[in-house]
């Protein structure tokens, strides 16, 4: 099975391929401290962005883009590493960072993903 590492955190699990990133997530947040987590609003509706992570490493290994989620990136002009782990399933080995909040731009200032710690 595709092995997928979080950091800072270093998490690291195995899971089968085709499982989404925030699946992983969710799998690794049950075995980490609580503030650990990576946000869904939107239920993979690509409306929210809470659920960006940026990826490290094995970007190959992961599902391509769907166009919601290209145009979605684009809305939050995130750079090229960064993906909707609700959408981006996994293939392969692939590493992921929670990244630093970013700003939607329907937003009134209000940060849309974890804070990284
Ligand atoms: S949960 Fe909203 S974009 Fe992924």
């Amino acid at each position: 099975m595709p092995r997928v590492i979080f950091l800072p955190y270093d998490i690291r699990l195995e899971v089968p391929r085709g499982t989404s990133l925030l699946a992983a997530a969710d799998e690794a947040a049950e075995t980490v401290p609580d503030d650990f987590f990576v946000g869904e609003l939107c239920e993979g509706r690509h409306e929210c962005g809470n659920c960006c992570v940026e990826v490290v490493e094995g970007a190959g290994n992961l599902s391509p883009m769907t166009e919601g989620e290209r145009r979605l990136l684009a809305e939050l002009k995130a750079g090229p590493a960064i993906r909707t782990a609700c959408t981006a399933r996994v293939q392969g080995d692939v590493t992921v960072r929670i990244p630093a909040p970013v700003k939607h731009p329907a937003d009134s200032g209000q940060a849309r993903m974890q804070a990284h710690p």
